[in-house]
């Protein structure tokens, strides 16, 4: 055979089992048998032995344990699946204890009991099972919308496929952690770093028989959705999971109290050593589940629940100086500046040291030798001083009373909720007074939630701010853009492009702009609430000139804190004319009421492929104001796909599939009654 026609006959094999794979991974259902499949993969690889000229990224050799696959459908958790908050000592979970009695309304001697579960470090998965039987199974993803890995996750033997007990519920999603154990990772040590990664690796093979040569395991610890559940605690539904053919954690105990909590936690943090899977931690979970509701949820994670980990990263180094850094809202934060060292593969050289109370109760000096903790994400931090070497020339750190940026008196505010002065100390100039604030707040005002200037990130706002290019935020739409392109690092397409988004951003919902501003204690929901209730720019600027700040706490929502923080930021002269100033550049669009029965009202939409003169973000609009709601992937709950010039094919072909009513943009805007 020629060469030609030997590589024709490769990308033909290739792009069959590309075919194949996209068959039996988008659409679960393959056309030919697993031998057939499995003859075609071997067909591949000899070829390839054969002809070492031949190559393919899609080649079934490259397959096993490294990409993860962009193939798996998405689909919407029915719950979401929630993350958790760390506790690191006894004092962090006193306070957890606190704030829950607090909210409960209990008082201290209140015993709470708490399941103890040891945290194994994995992947975690929601099994949906219906009437008993299994029937789909999703990865976290983002936490709201996971990916479809039911063929694979079947293929892990701990994952019981059908559940006989009486007692199962008609209808429930049963969350864990799948993993890997220690002793089976030594033989997969060469192809993967840890064995988490080689869990969530083999979890995201494309073919499930990949999957199934790993022995992955599953531990249920959870539920999402339910119907039928009759259980009280999460005690008992542990002992229920293993009834119903499940495994738990071997480990896991039933404690009242921090105290026993915190023997139960020097107990296994022993024991950590001789498990055959890795922990980083302990969960504690309010047994009770009637607590649990009454208790909710904060932002991603429930108040119910906390993982207290395990002290992981930890290095002893010296501190070489105290920095103060200065934030949007004038706080100042002091930063260790310590001898650069090597935490869990991460070089450190920065410590936060929290606020000057932190400082004084651990008593923490330049020149000191420290124990530095990184653990996780969070930013680095001081645990502990040693005492004995300390120098006497080390002489106690005097925290700043005068702002290091503008000299200003620095302040600590009494906290109207706690009734205690706060632990924070803050510059006590007004905003845009103080550079190092003004320049936080510019940055604040460029960014993701609020303004979102494609290209213009934290380094440009400090660069332009040197050059005195800018000082508020009007300034970044009066740009001296010539003078830009001169600078180094700049051309003329950089600065056309940075036009372009500057420009792009003069349209804005009074929802970010109010959040831009940066007003202190107004964050995203609160910028909402806002909007909503002055509904235009003008009526919102306006509330200094009317005075009508107290009408402000029946805005369900908006507490005495920032009804405050809004008459401060108002009656500032600088923040008046950045209002005015804004107002002149900007189309701050007014916020128009949601019509509860509109003309879309319980159908759902999927935009694919570009629409001729009217953008997503609009589309997305309009839908939501007519009661429409928007869905990011095709599945049944899909009512409409709208599809624009070149639209995801695969998106079109599973609409098809599944019967969802294909329409085109002026089907829709007719829907609207908008065309004409
Ligand atoms: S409960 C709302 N229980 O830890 C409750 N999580 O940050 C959320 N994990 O994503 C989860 N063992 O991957 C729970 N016994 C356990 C757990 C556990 C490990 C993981 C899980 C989750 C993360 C929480």
């Amino acid at each position: 055979m020629k060469k030609d026609s030997i590589k024709k006959e490769y990308k033909k094999k290739i792009k069959l089992l590309i075919y194949y794979n996209k068959r039996y991974y988008n659409d679960n259902y393959s056309k030919i048998t697993d031998s057939e499949y499995d003859e075609l993969k071997k067909d591949i690889i000899n070829l390839e032995k054969k002809y070492k000229y031949l190559k393919s990224k899609d080649s079934p050799t490259l397959e096993i344990g490294y990409k993860p696959s962009k193939n798996f459908k998405k689909i919407l958790h029915r719950t979401p699946m929630l993350s958790l908050a760390n506790a690191f000592s006894e004092g962090d979970l006193l306070n957890f204890e606190k704030k829950i009695l607090n909210f409960l309304s209990r008082n201290n001697n209140s015993n709470i009991s708490y399941t103890a579960e040891p945290k194994i470090d994995g992947i975690s998965a929601s099994l949906s099972y219906k009437n008993g039987k299994l029937i789909s199974g999703l990865s976290r993803g983002d936490g709201k919308e996971g990916e479809d890995i039911t063929s694979n996750l079947a293929t892990i033997k701990d994952i019981p496929k059908i559940i006989l007990s009486k007692d199962f519920p008609e209808e429930i999603d049963i969350r864990g952690e799948v993993f890997i154990q220690n002793t089976d990772f030594d033989n997969l040590k060469d192809k993967f770093a840890n064995p988490r990664n080689a869990a969530s690796g083999s979890l995201r093979q494309k073919d499930p028989k990949d999957t199934q040569k790993i022995p992955l395991k599953f531990i249920a610890y959870n539920f999402g959705f339910e119907k039928g559940l009759k259980i009280n605690n999460q005690f008992e539904y542990l002992k229920k999971l293993s009834e119903w053919g499940f495994k738990t954690n071997p480990l896991n105990k039933l404690i009242t109290g921090v105290k026993n909590l915190i023997k139960n936690y020097n107990h296994v943090e022993k024991q950590r050593a001789d498990l055959n899977f890795d922990i980083d931690g302990i969960v504690y979970k309010i047994n009770d589940f009637s607590l649990q509701k009454r208790l909710g949820y904060v932002a991603n994670s429930p108040r119910w629940a906390i993982a207290h980990k395990f002290p992981s990263n930890k290095a002893i180094s010296k501190i070489l100086d105290i920095d103060i850094q200065i934030g949007r809202t004038g706080a100042l934060t002091p930063v260790a500046k310590i001898k650069p060292i090597n935490i869990g593969g991460v070089l450190v050289s920065n410590a936060t040291l929290h606020n000057e109370d932190e400082i004084n109760r651990k008593d923490i000096r330049i020149g000191d030798t420290v124990t530095v903790e990184r653990a996780g994400d969070v930013i680095p931090h001081i645990l502990s001083v040693d005492l004995k070497k300390r120098s006497k020339k080390n002489s106690k750190f005097i925290f700043p009373n005068k702002c290091p940026s503008c000299g200003s008196k620095t302040i600590k505010e009494f906290n109207l909720i706690t009734k205690k002065n706060d632990a924070v100390r803050r510059c006590s100039s007004e905003g845009y007074y103080c550079d190092k604030i003004s320049i936080e707040k510019l940055k604040h005002f460029v960014s993701k939630e609020a303004f979102n200037i494609d290209g213009f990130g934290k380094k440009i706002v400090e660069s332009f701010w040197k050059l005195n290019l800018i000082r508020f935020p009007q300034d970044i739409f009066q740009l001296d853009y010539d003078k830009i392109e001169k600078l180094d690092g700049w051309g003329k397409l950089s600065v056309k492009n940075l036009r372009y988004s500057i420009n792009d951003k003069k349209k804005i919902s009074l929802e970010k702009f109010i959040y831009g501003l940066g007003i202190r204690h107004i964050g995203l929901e609160n910028a909402k609430l806002l909007s909503k209730y002055f509904g235009s720019f003008l009526n919102f600027k306006n509330l200094s000139i009317n005075n009508k700040y107290n009408d402000l706490i029946n805005i369900d929502g908006i507490g005495e804190t920032q009804v405050n923080s809004i008459k401060i930021f108002f009656s500032n002269r600088l923040n008046l004319k950045v209002l005015d100033e804004l107002g002149k550049i900007l189309s701050i669009h007014n916020v128009t009421a949601k019509i509860k029965n509109g003309l879309l009202n319980n159908k759902t939409f999927l935009v694919t492929g570009k629409l001729d003169g009217i953008s997503r973000a609009e589309v997305k609009s309009l839908i939501e104001e007519n009661s429409g709601t928007t869905v990011s992937s095709v599945s049944k709950k899909l009512n409409y796909l709208i599809v624009g010039d070149k639209p995801t094919k695969r998106k079109v072909l599973n609409a098809k599939d599944l019967n969802i009513k294909i329409i085109d943009q002026n089907q829709f805007l007719k829907m609207l009654d908008k065309t004409s």
